[in-house]
């Protein structure tokens, strides 16, 4: 075949397929069989396999998934996403509407679910799918383009080529598919996920889109944020107009008339919610027009053309089997409810924090208790009330052990606290929640390090405290269970580049009473290196404007410990880094303007503008003339054609690679 044809014939299978998605996955009425659809997949597959300038990110091919990033790059979104204002029952709705009519005189409402999931931001360029971004902190989100790009439901082409279309969705995860993920996880010994909204996280967080592609993950539209050629005027316009465009929108909305009818929508959705096949969390009433949205405005948090109206928590009856302690990184001890195995709001409940002692006294709570549990969205559930009348006269009541569970020494609770301490120095419980916290994502950050493998080499007897990480060897890692030669190696490796994190998350990472991320990074700035810090004396930490007493007194303290000096030392030995280095590499590209488009597979987006500083170059954001050279990725885009353009130089991440060393 010549290449022209194949060409011809490559659109038109683009073209059905990409149709047939449409009516499987959004209308939900397929026309072809799946074998006919495997078909014509494979035909576009071999096509684009013997015509590599055929291929394109934009064909359904892409759906199962491209090679594995190293970490996600980051995206600044146009629109800021805002968060919602909530309302927590009919009266919170009707100062909502309230507040509505007297800046926009009477309106209508559309009403929606509120899916309980993970928001998304998808830009389209001319047409085609140009971004897909995680929330992030509403500013900046992560890229996960790659991931996105494997759920069906997400068009890589809208039917229509607008100039830019922006909008906002929820990524979920459907119950059947989120139990049926749970049973493969529990065959295979992994650890499962507590509910379909971390399983979605936990999915769409993968460096690796095979692993995203595998998860069954869908995506229901909801809002326009941004759009050049479309002529919608109101959110049901919105509605009606993304799912021509090829979105899955979620059909259970209502029109409603006045407050009364959102109400009753709110109202009735809170019975029926567990009838559902996903999960949603709430409602979320809008103002229809759009005319009258932009009237309302936003606060800096929120907008006030929306609500959120949240129900109400979902409460189950169990039984407390068992009252457990446990220790944490400061010796407190937590104690906590054994339950009867129970579900609520989609997930299964068999631990309750029961805070300290006098909450256990407050509400009387006993061992072998009939209780009321709630959950609410995220929070650890809790007890709300013991069903006195189900007792029996066998409840036990609980005390505080007077000595540390975990290692016998005495506990005892200062004066103006309500919590128990272990006063153990060397307790067990202490120094393993201590190593987790020292690897942890802001402190050392070693991936592959999660708290069951602190636990194996504290139990083989493989590590003591946290600096004895960098004595082990491939050998001790493989003999752990479920510790394959890959991940041995993986873990070796992260733990080699911890050393190399920087004086600020070490400081995090030693734990010190009151230092926080925040603190660390304020104290590695003023000190500049770990032995300054170690010797500064209260009255010098009392000097930096934003360190307190109590915090100083915390740190000197720290410092003055013997254990201290011994841990600092096995970690100087083994070359941690514990001085505020100079990034400064090399001047192999001083001078140079740098713009990186597309995905790398060495860094992520921030770890290369480190890399091009560090080699004295200047990182940045958007191609002009006076750009030195654009460093093309994989799925590299608009800026690329820029480039081009422009006659500026464009290299690839080999080349790069070549002009700073290796690096
Ligand atoms: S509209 C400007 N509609 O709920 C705010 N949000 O804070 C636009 N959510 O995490 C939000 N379903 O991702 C909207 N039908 C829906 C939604 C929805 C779920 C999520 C959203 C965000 C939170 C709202």
């Amino acid at each position: 075949m010549y290449l022209e044809d194949a060409a011809k014939r490559v659109e038109e299978l683009r073209r059905e397929l990409e149709e047939h998605n449409y009516r499987y996955y959004v209308l939900d009425k397929p026309s072809i069989s799946d074998a006919q659809y495997d078909r014509l997949m494979r035909e576009l597959q071999d096509l684009e396999g013997k015509f590599p300038e055929l291929q394109s990110p934009h064909s359904p091919t892409q759906r199962v998934g491209g090679s594995p990033v190293r970490e996600f790059g980051t995206v600044r979104h146009t629109v800021q996403l805002l968060s919602l204002g909530n309302a927590f029952g009919p009266d919170d709705l009707r100062d909502f509407d309230r507040r509505v009519r007297e800046a926009a005189g009477e309106v209508e409402y559309v009403v929606e679910l509120k899916i309980d999931g993970l928001t998304v931001a998808l830009t389209y360029i001319d047409g085609v799918l140009s971004t897909a971004a995680t929330r992030g902190d509403g500013v900046t989100g992560e890229d996960i383009s790659q991931n996105l790009k494997t759920v069906y439901s997400v068009p890589l082409k809208l039917k229509t080529p607008l100039r830019r279309l922006e909008v906002r969705g929820e990524a979920y995860m459907p119950k059947d598919s989120f139990e049926k993920l749970n049973l493969e996880r529990e065959e295979n010994g992994e650890a499962t996920f507590a509910n379909p909204r971390n399983a979605a996280a936990g999915s769409l967080r993968q460096l690796d889109p095979k692993v995203t592609a595998s998860r069954n993950l869908k995506v229901f539209a909801y809002n326009i944020i941004y759009q050049e050629g479309a002529e919608v005027d109101s959110q049901l316009a919105s509605l009606d107009f993304l799912k021509e465009q090829g979105f899955l929108v979620n059909d259970q909305f209502r029109l409603c008339k006045n407050i009364d009818e959102v109400i009753e929508a709110c109202l009735d959705w809170g019975e029926k919610r567990n009838s559902l096949p996903y999960e949603i969390d709430g409602m979320v009433v809008k103002v229809n027009s759009l005319a009258a949205q932009e009237e309302l405005g936003a606060t800096a948090k929120s907008p006030r053309w929306a609500i959120a109206y949240k129900f109400p928590a979902q409460q189950e009856e169990t039984v407390i089997e068992d009252i457990i302690v446990r220790v944490g990184r400061t010796g407190v001890l937590t104690p906590t409810a054994v339950l009867k195995p129970v579900r609520v709001a989609g997930s299964t409940v068999s631990r309750a924090t029961l805070h300290n002692i006098d909450m256990i006294r407050e509400k009387d709570i006993r061992i072998g208790d009939h209780v009321l549990i709630q959950k609410a969205g995220d929070v650890i559930p809790e007890v709300v009330e013991v069903l006195a009348e189900k007792r029996t006269g066998l409840e036990k009541e609980f005390h505080m052990p007077a000595v540390c569970p975990e290692c016998q020494a005495e506990v005892i609770r200062y004066d103006n606290e309500a919590a128990h301490r272990c006063t153990g120095i060397a307790c067990p419980a202490k120094q393993r929640e201590g190593i987790i916290h020292f690897v942890s994502r802001d402190a050392m950050n070693i991936e592959g390090l999660g708290p069951a493998v602190v636990g194996q080499l504290l139990d083989a007897g493989l590590i003591h405290n946290a600096a004895d990480l960098y004595s082990l060897k491939f050998d001790d890692l493989v003999k752990l269970e479920r510790m394959g030669k890959k991940s041995a190696e993986n873990l070796l490796a992260a733990i080699e580049q911890s050393k190399e994190r920087g004086l600020a998350p070490l400081i995090f990472a030693l734990g010190i009473r009151h230092v926080g991320a925040r603190a660390g990074k304020l104290l590695a700035s003023n000190f500049k290196a770990m032995d300054a810090l170690s010797k500064a004396g209260r009255e010098d930490l009392l000097e930096i404007s934003e360190v307190g007493p109590a915090v100083a007194e915390s740190i000197a303290t720290f410092f003055r410990q013997e254990q201290t000096d011994e841990f600092l030392d096995k970690l100087a030995a083994a070359g941690v880094v514990m001085v505020e280095e100079n990034r400064q590499k090399s001047e192999s590209l001083a001078g140079k303007t740098i713009v990186v488009t597309g995905t790398l597979h060495k860094y992520g987006r921030k770890e290369i503008e480190e890399v091009i500083e560090a080699h004295g170059g200047k990182p940045s954001g958007s191609v002009s003339k006076k750009t030195s050279f654009v460093l093309a990725g994989e799925n590299a885009g608009s800026k690329l054609d820029k480039a081009r353009a422009l006659g500026v130089e464009i290299i690839t991440e080999e080349e790069f690679l070549g002009m700073v060393g290796g690096e």
